[in-house]
C-alpha cells in the first residue's frame, strides 16, 4: 500500500523524508520518490524497488527544508520510474494515496491543456489541481474545488512552484495526518512515518484542507475558514501499528488475502478480460513443457499449479524442490519453461536452480513477490505477486498471491493453445469477483475455525490426505499447521495411506480430509472412513457442492465447507479456512506465531 510522507523544517528534509519512507516500508511498494525545494526550484528523485536504491541517487547534505516522499503500490500502471510519485504538471507537484476513479474522464479534458507523461491517476490530480489553481488564483479555492469534482479516494501532499515553502494537503477515505514539534513541521500517510519524532498528531478529516509552512499548521473546513483542531497521542510502538490492530502479523496477512486479490486483478485483469492477461504476461506458446522450483510453501504452490496447469492447460509439469533441482541431472529441452516461484526472491537455494537452468540456456520466468529482489533481476521475465510486506514466517498471503498468478497463467496458456474459447476464459475470470466475496466471507466467519481448533490444539500429532490438487493443498496446510503449532503433521495422497502410513492412526489421531475435486471425491471419502474405522477423529474440508453429492452420512466431528467457485479458484478458498486453523491452534498452544522457533523469513544460505 502506498505510503506518504512530507517535512518542513529546520533539518535536512531529504534525510527525513527517506527515514520516513523506510518507516513506511512494511506497508508494501514498488517505487518510491521524493519532491524537494533546493534554492526555489523543485526537484524530483524517484527509483524503482526499494527506498534504499532512492537512497543511493541522492547526494549528501542536500541543504532542502522542505520537501513530500512517497512509496507507491502499483494500481494504475506498471511499478515504473515514469509512474512512481511525485508527479508534476504545470506548476504543481503532489504525492497520491488511494483510487481516483474518475480519472479517465478527467485525464480526457484535460489532454486539452497537458500532456501526460505516466500512466497513473496520479498525474491527473496534478493536472486538475494545476488546472483548477490557474483558474482560480486562489490555492483553497482551487483545493476545494477539487474535492468536489475527484471521484474515489485520496491523500494528497501538493506544493506548487509559486509559494515553495508550503505543503497543502487534503483527502478522502485515505488517512493522512499532520504534526508538529519544535517548530518543525511533519505530515504523513500513518503515524509509522513520524514516531522517530513525535507521538502527537492531528488527524485531516475528509473535506478539509491543511496549509503547511515553517511556522504552522493551519487547518480549513470545507467553507474555508480557520478552524483549532483536537491532538492525538499515539501510545503505542512501531510494530504495533505494523500489525494494524491485530495480535498478530500473521493474523493480519490473512486478512490481507482480499486486497492482494484485488491488487492483483486491477494490475492484472482490471476488465476481467483474457487479452489484458495476454498483454501482461509473457507469452506461454513455445513451450511444451514446464519445470516449476521453489522452497517451502513456493514449492507447494508449483505443486497446486502443476494439476491445474496439466488438466486445464494440458501441459506436462515437473515440480522441484530447488535445492535438489540444484544437484540433480537436468535434461534441458528448448521448449521447456523453467518457472521459479519464491516470495522474497532472495532464497539461496532458488536463486541457484535459476542460474542453474540459464547455465543450461532454458527460458525462466520469476513469480515473485519482493521488487527487484535478485531472482526477479535474474530471471529472463518476471511477474511480481503484489501481495505487499510479509512479515510472518509462515506465509499466507504470498502463498495465495502465488497460487492465483498461477491460475491466471493456467487460464492464458489453456486460451493461447484453444483449449478453451474467449468466452469461457473470461468466464473464469470474471469468478474472480466470487472468489473476493468467498474470502470475505470466510474471514467473517473466523470465530468458527477457532473454535473447531479449540477442539483439536491438544493434538501431538495430525494427518492431512487428499488426492490430485487437494493434495497440494494438504501438503501446504500441513506444513502451516506444524511449522507454527509444533503439533507433528503430515500431508499424504489419500490413496497411498494404506501403504504404510495409516499403522499410525489410531484412537482419535485427528485426520484432515480436503474433498475439493468432484472425479475424486468418493476415492478420498472411502480413504477418510478407512481412518475413522481405525479410530480416527475426522475434519472434513470440502464444497458444498461435494458435500451434498457425496456426503450422505455423518463419518467426520467437524466440516469446513466452502462455497464452489469454479475448479481453479476453489484451491484459493479451501486454503484461508485452513490458515486459520493453524493460526488458532498456535494461538491456543501459546506458540511464537510469526516467528516460529528455527525458522527465518528468507533463508538465503544453502
Ligand atoms: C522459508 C519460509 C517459507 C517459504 C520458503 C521459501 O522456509 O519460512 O515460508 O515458503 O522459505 O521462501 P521464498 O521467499 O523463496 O518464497
Amino acid at each position: 500500500m502506498c505510503g506518504i510522507v512530507g517535512y518542513i523544517g529546520k533539518n535536512n528534509a531529504t534525510n527525513i523524508l527517506i527515514e520516513g519512507l523506510k518507516a513506511l516500508e512494511y506497508r508494501g511498494y514498488d517505487s518510491s520518490g521524493i519532491a524537494y525545494n533546493l534554492n526555489n526550484e523543485i526537484k524530483i528523485i524517484k527509483s524503482e524497488g526499494k527506498v534504499s536504491n532512492l537512497e543511493k541517487k541522492l547526494e549528501e547534505n542536500i541543504p532542502s527544508h522542505i520537501g513530500i516522499g512517497h512509496t507507491r503500490w502499483a494500481t494504475h500502471g506498471a511499478p515504473n520510474e515514469v509512474n512512481a510519485h511525485p508527479h508534476r504538471l504545470g506548476i504543481t507537484t503532489l504525492v497520491h494515496n488511494g483510487i481516483i476513479e474518475n480519472y479517465v474522464e478527467l485525464k480526457k479534458e484535460l489532454e486539452k491543456e497537458y500532456h501526460f507523461n505516466s500512466e497513473t491517476d496520479t498525474e491527473v490530480a496534478a493536472g486538475l489541481i494545476d488546472y483548477l489553481y490557474h483558474q482560480e488564483k486562489d490555492k483553497l479555492k482551487a483545493l476545494k474545488k477539487a474535492m468536489e469534482i475527484i471521484k474515489g479516494s485520496y491523500a494528497l501532499a501538493i506544493m506548487f512552484d509559486d509559494e515553495l515553502d508550503t505543503i497543502y494537503a487534503i483527502r478522502k477515505d485515505s488517512p493522512l495526518i499532520l504534526a508538529t514539534k519544535n517548530n518543525e513541521q511533519f505530515l504523513a500517510s500513518d503515524i509509522a512515518a513520524i514516531l522517530k519524532y513525535t507521538n502527537h498528531y492531528y488527524l485531516l478529516e475528509q473535506g478539509e484542507i491543511a496549509k503547511i509552512d515553517k511556522n504552522a499548521i493551519t487547518f480549513y473546513n470545507n467553507d474555508l475558514n480557520i478552524i483549532t483542531k483536537k491532538e492525538y497521542v499515539y501510545e503505542g510502538t512501531q510494530t504495533d501499528i505494523m500489525k494494524d490492530g491485530y495480535d498478530h502479523f500473521m493474523l493480519k496477512e490473512i486478512h490481507d488475502e482480499i486486497s492482494v486479490y484485488q491488487n492483483i486483478i486491477k494490475s492484472y485483469v482490471p476488465n476481467l478480460n483474457i487479452h489484458e492477461l495476454e498483454e501482461k504476461f509473457p507469452n506461454f506458446t513455445k513451450y511444451d513443457e514446464i519445470t516449476i522450483i521453489g522452497c517451502g510453501s513456493a514449492y507447494h504452490a508449483g505443486m497446486a499449479a502443476k494439476s491445474l496447469f496439466e488438466e486445464y492447460a494440458n501441459i506436462p509439469v515437473n515440480v522441484e524442490m530447488a535445492s535438489e533441482y540444484r544437484y540433480k541431472k537436468i535434461f534441458p529441452n528448448p521448449k521447456e519453461l523453467v518457472i521459479l516461484i519464491s516470495q522474497s526472491g532472495e532464497t539461496a537455494d532458488t536463486l541457484e536452480a535459476l542460474r542453474k537452468a540459464k547455465n543450461s540456456h532454458m527460458d525462466t520466468l520469476g513469480i515473485i513477490n519482493v521488487l527487484s529482489s535478485s531472482i526477479a533481476r535474474e530471471s529472463d521475465n518476471v511477474i511480481y505477486c503484489l501481495a505487499g510486506c510479509e512479515i510472518a514466517v509462515a506465509t499466507t498471503k504470498a502463498y495465495l498471491a502465488q497460487v492465483l498468478i498461477l491460475n491466471l497463467i493456467t487460464i492464458l496458456i489453456s486460451y493461447q493453445k484453444k483449449i478453451i474459447t474467449e468466452e469461457k476464459a473470461n468466464e473464469y475470470l470474471s469468478d474472480l469477483k466470487k472468489l473476493i466475496n468467498q474470502t470475505k466471507d470466510i474471514l467473517n466467519k473466523e470465530k468458527d475455525y477457532e473454535k473447531i481448533a479449540l477442539s483439536i490444539y491438544k493434538q501431538r500429532e495430525m494427518f492431512f490426505i487428499g488426492r490430485n490438487i487437494d493434495y497440494a493443498l494438504c501438503m501446504e496446510a500441513s506444513l502451516k499447521m506444524k511449522e507454527i503449532s509444533y503439533i507433528h503433521s503430515e500431508a499424504y495422497p489419500a490413496g497411498e495411506l494404506k501403504h504404510g502410513t495409516i499403522s499410525l492412526i489410531e484412537d482419535n489421531t485427528i485426520v484432515i480430509g480436503i474433498v475439493t475435486k468432484d472425479d475424486i471425491a468418493s476415492k478420498t471419502i472411502s480413504n477418510l472412513k478407512e481412518t475413522k474405522a481405525r479410530g480416527s477423529k475426522i475434519i472434513l474440508v470440502t464444497t458444498d457442492k461435494l458435500f451434498k453429492e457425496y456426503i450422505n452420512d455423518k463419518f467426520y466431528e467437524e466440516a469446513i465447507i466452502i462455497n464452489e467457485i469454479n475448479p481453479l479458484l476453489n484451491s484459493l478458498v479451501t486454503m484461508t479456512p485452513l490458515q486459520l486453523l493453524s493460526y488458532y491452534v498456535a494461538l491456543h498452544r501459546g506458540e511464537s506465531i510469526d516467528k516460529p522457533r528455527n525458522l527465518a523469513k528468507s533463508v538465503t544460505v544453502e
